[in-house]
């Protein structure tokens, strides 16, 4: 494990998983429990900052949507100047740091000003949520791929290959798809995608308050414009989704009604 001083100074990127402490990575933990200054952004869980020593110093540049109290360009600055400082310092981000985390673009930046970055990665949430609700992302005979999509749209353009994504045997994961699901099911469906494909939303999943919904491509715009907007939500979309217990259940259900 590469340890930061003013002579060799060095970031340790740490993915902090999905919000349920006991989801860190014994290595992620390591890092956490020693460092001195911990970079932290909003999606890493109460319960996991709770947890971190009090001896750390804790510097929240999180982002909420609407809301950027840190430009990126100003978190890597910070970066540089605390790993120049020779402290212990770990940055640590939601889920995997190198998933839609913007990772790459703070490991790149350290590289270019001279400074060693130790990746640790971290449960990301198609993962977590999924298994949270029984649901294998793949699975002989119904989804012979898992693709991680973002949902989240640049230029109030969803730019994806709508074409190659709506495959039948590959599920689905949407990040930060929540305001644009209703869209993403309408091109999916457009683009030969049946809108009896079952769906998973997992909201806040792993947490204690987790809540789930599952529906179909047909019918998830209308129901998840019902959920609260403001916490995560993870989509999944594919026929490994009927495997979840929840949805096995739902299914008896509908049989016997
Ligand atoms: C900016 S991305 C960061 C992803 C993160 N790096 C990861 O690997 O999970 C934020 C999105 O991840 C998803 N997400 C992260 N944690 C989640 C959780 N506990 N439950 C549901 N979705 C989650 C949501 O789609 C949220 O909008």
């Amino acid at each position: 494990m590469a340890v930061g001083t003013a002579a060799s100074p060095c970031i340790h990127l740490v993915g902090a998983g999905p919000g349920d402490p006991d989801l860190l990575t014994v290595k992620a933990w390591k890092l956490i429990r020693d460092a001195e200054v911990i970079v932290h952004d909003c999606l890493v869980s109460r319960a996991v900052l709770d947890g971190i020593p009090n001896h750390a110093t804790l510097i929240d540049v999180g982002k909420m949507p609407g809301h950027h109290p840190f430009p990126q360009d100003k978190i890597n600055e910070m970066l540089v100047d605390l790993a120049r400082s020779g402290r212990r310092v770990v940055r640590l981000k939601g889920g995997d740091p190198f998933i839609f985390g913007r990772g790459g673009e703070e490991a790149d930046y350290l590289a270019r000003h001279g400074i060693a970055c130790e990746i640790v990665p971290g449960i990301t949430a198609a993962s977590a949520c999924a298994s949270a609700l029984g649901i294998p992302l793949t699975h002989r005979g119904l989804a012979t791929g898992v693709r991680f999509i973002t949902g989240h749209c640049q230029n109030g353009e969803l730019e994806h290959d709508w074409l190659g994504l709506a495959d039948p045997k590959t599920t689905l994961a949407v990040y930060m798809g929540l305001a644009n699901i209703a869209e993403i099911a309408d091109r999916l469906t457009e683009a030969g995608l049946p809108g009896s494909t079952p769906v998973a939303v997992i909201c806040d999943g792993t947490l204690p308050h987790q809540t789930h919904l599952i529906a179909s491509l047909a019918t998830i715009g209308d129901l998840a414009a019902m959920l609260n907007r403001t916490g995560r939500a993870l989509f999944v979309i594919g026929q490994v989704v009927n495997l979840a217990p929840a949805a096995k259940l739902m299914e008896k259900e509908a049989a016997l009604a």
